[in-house]
Order: C-alpha cells, then sequence, then structure tokens
C-alpha cells in the first residue's frame, strides 16, 4: 500500500543536498542518502538531514560476513536512521546477524530492506560471471523469499515486481521501488519505468524518486506532484 515518496539525494557534497532541501518549506520530504554522498560527507550529514526532521532511508547495501555486517549495522542504528539495506546474496545468516546488529537495546530497530539482484545486472552476466543458470526473475524471487524468511521487513525492486513480491512473501513485505518517471518525462538510463500512479496500482509501498525531483526546475513542484500521484 502507497506510504510514502522518498527522494534520492543523489549529490556530490553537502552543500549542494542542503541547498536542495532548503527549498522545501512546507513539508519535509523521505529523504535517501547513497553510497557518494555518505562517503564523501561521512555519518555527519545522516545527523544534519535528520535534526532537520527527514526521514532518511541510508542506501548503503552492506555484504560482509555475518559479524562484520552485524557490527556494521549497530553502529547505523545509532545514527538513528529509518530504513537501511544490504545485499540479500549474503546470504540468510549474513541478514539474521544484520537484524541482531541493528535491534536497539529497547527492541527498535530502523527497516532493513533487501537488494535482491542489481537492475545493471543482466541475465547475460548472471549466467555467464555469477554462473547462477537460473532466469533472473527466479532468483530475484528467491533471493526476496530468502529475505522474508530472515525477518528483513522489504526488499528493493521495479514497481513492475512489486505484485509478485507480495505474493510470495506477504502483503506486509515491504516493495520499496526505483525506475519511476512522469508520463512523457525523461527517463535517463532507467529502462523498465512507471509513473507514480502506476506504481500505486501495482502495489509498491514506497517509491524512490531521484532526477524527476532533484533535476526539474521547480523541485517542490515536482515532489508534489509525485506525491499526489503516487498517495492519491
Ligand atoms: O534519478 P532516479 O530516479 O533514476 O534515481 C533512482 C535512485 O534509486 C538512484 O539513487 C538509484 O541509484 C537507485 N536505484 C535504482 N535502481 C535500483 C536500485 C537503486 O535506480 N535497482
Amino acid at each position: 500500500m502507497a506510504e510514502d515518496v522518498i527522494v534520492a539525494c543523489d549529490f556530490p557534497g553537502a552543500e549542494a543536498t542542503l541547498a536542495f532541501l532548503d527549498r522545501f518549506q512546507a513539508e519535509k520530504p523521505f529523504v535517501k542518502i547513497g553510497m557518494e554522498l555518505f562517503y564523501a560527507e561521512g555519518p555527519q550529514i545522516v545527523r544534519q538531514i535528520k535534526a532537520r526532521g527527514h526521514r532518511i532511508f541510508l542506501d548503503l547495501k552492506l555484504h560482509d560476513i555475518p559479524n562484520t555486517v552485524k557490527k556494521a549495522m549497530r553502529s547505523l542504528s545509532a545514527l538513528d536512521v529509518d530504513i537501511v539495506n544490504l545485499h540479500a546474496a549474503g546470504t540468510r545468516a549474513m541478514m539474521t546477524a544484520a537484524i541482531e546488529g541493528l535491534t536497539r537495546p529497547d527492541g527498535t530497530r530502523p527497516l532493513l530492506i533487501a537488494v535482491t539482484q542489481l537492475t545493471s545486472t543482466d541475465q547475460q552476466a548472471l549466467s555467464g560471471e555469477l554462473l547462477i543458470d537460473r532466469p533472473m526473475d527466479e532468483v530475484v524471487m528467491a533471493y526476496a523469499k530468502n529475505a522474508a524468511d530472515a525477518g528483513l521487513d522489504g526488499v528493493v525492486c521495479s514497481p513492475l515486481e512489486a505484485g509478485k513480491v507480495h505474493a510470495l512473501c506477504g502483503g506486509g513485505f515491504l516493495t520499496v521501488t526505483p525506475g519511476v518517471r512522469f508520463a512523457g518525462g525523461e527517463r535517463g538510463d532507467q529502462k523498465r519505468v512507471t509513473t507514480p500512479a502506476q506504481a500505486r496500482e501495482l502495489g509498491s509501498d514506497y517509491i524512490v524518486v531521484g532526477r524527476p525531483i532533484t533535476q526539474a526546475d521547480d523541485p517542490v513542484e515536482a515532489y508534489r506532484r509525485c506525491v499526489k500521484e503516487f498517495l492519491g
């Protein structure tokens, strides 16, 4: 069920990010911070954006041995973010360890979602390089099921896969979906796109929208249009 629009703040540094967020006076968008910004500015940028009242999806896609991921998740949990993620390819043992690390002494924790297969990996790379001989959609769904079985809250996927993920993993298992464009808008490097309204109809819980908002002439207007189309 449509919950919210997450704005991908894919900027190179704090200055550009905060200048962008300064444009929003009447609302506090849910913000995605990715590797580019986090590695440039460190945890301080997360604290700064949080202190301004935004919810944060920290998109760092952890993938390491279970003990390392557990400890790293403990550090991220202390940052008080709302959603974090990891690669389901790290195995159920790694995902279970991640939940342990993320859970605070009072039992609360940020939502934890999994990347199944990156959309930049195609069938040829999957079989030719990773030696995984199953069809991509079967692999994606199996990884989603592993994530659900490990107790995660959802996956990153295409809106076009949201229905299938819900059917397999339950309606409450979150689908967080990039690849969203306004009707008639620039696609950029995204290949399989849907509009915010289509994403809602397909069952996306959160849409992640970057350039259609960040590069718009009027980002606030583009954000409002997105919210209106997605939340109805
Ligand atoms: O600018 P755009 O709307 O394409 O931004 C989408 C955001 O979602 C980017 O931060 C991109 O890295 C991220 N993402 C994606 N596809 C995935 C996983 C993450 O586009 N499969």
